[in-house]
């Protein structure tokens, strides 16, 4: 089994999509049952670079909550909505920066890359395209447009600098970001069950 085949097979059960009356990237798609036999893991922080990843995020996340106001049992659809536009404008920023540095360093070395750059590329049109799955329930008013740009501002310029130090110890803040990304939808999935959202119990996916 060749090293390919075996990242491979550490992935979801999916099928590679590319399709020719759209403008993106071909990407994988999973299937319902294999969405719900992950197993929700976390890794262990093991060196100095790993706790700083960890605890900035847990920082910056419990701050995040407190100032808007998170609390899964009273949120309603608008809040979720917000939540989750706010928070996917920043996802798509880091594989952006991350495809776009590896892109200048192949040039500039004269270096192959050997795959990272699409793979980072597709992880920022992924997340672009879960805020537009959001975006189809929600049309963002002007404060809440300059509060995206202010971040944007903000989040790439450090996010870029950070990048251009140590990309590693980058990657690994956003593992733990999509660590938490991945707690807070499954809580928004147990509302959704629960009933806590009726506008979203029957409705149809965007
Ligand atoms: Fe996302």
């Amino acid at each position: 089994m060749s090293h390919l085949d075996k990242l491979v097979n550490k992935l979801p059960r999916h099928k590679m999509v590319l399709n020719p009356y759209s403008y993106r990237m071909a990407h994988p798609v999973y299937s319902k049952q294999s969405m719900e036999e992950i197993k929700v893991t976390h890794q262990k922080p093991n060196s100095v670079k790993d706790y700083i990843s960890y605890y900035s995020v847990q920082a910056a996340r419990r701050g995040f909550d407190f100032f808007s106001g998170y609390n899964p049992d009273k949120m309603n659809q608008r809040d979720w909505l917000n939540r989750a536009i706010f928070l996917e404008t920043i996802a798509g920023v880091p594989g952006m920066i991350g495809g776009m540095s590896r892109h200048l360093r192949s040039l500039r070395t004269l270096e192959r890359d050997h795959g990272w750059i699409h793979h980072l590329l597709q992880e920022a049109e992924n997340e672009r395209m879960h805020l537009f799955f959001f975006l189809k329930q929600r049309n963002p008013g002007i404060a809440f447009r300059i509060l995206i740009a202010l971040s944007q501002g903000v989040f790439f310029n450090a996010y870029f600098l950070f990048y251009c130090i140590s990309p590693a110890h980058c990657h690994r803040f956003v593992g733990y970001l999509e660590e938490e990304a991945v707690h807070t939808y499954t809580v928004m999935l147990k509302a959704i069950d629960d009933g806590k959202i009726p506008a979203w119990t029957n409705m149809r996916a965007p």
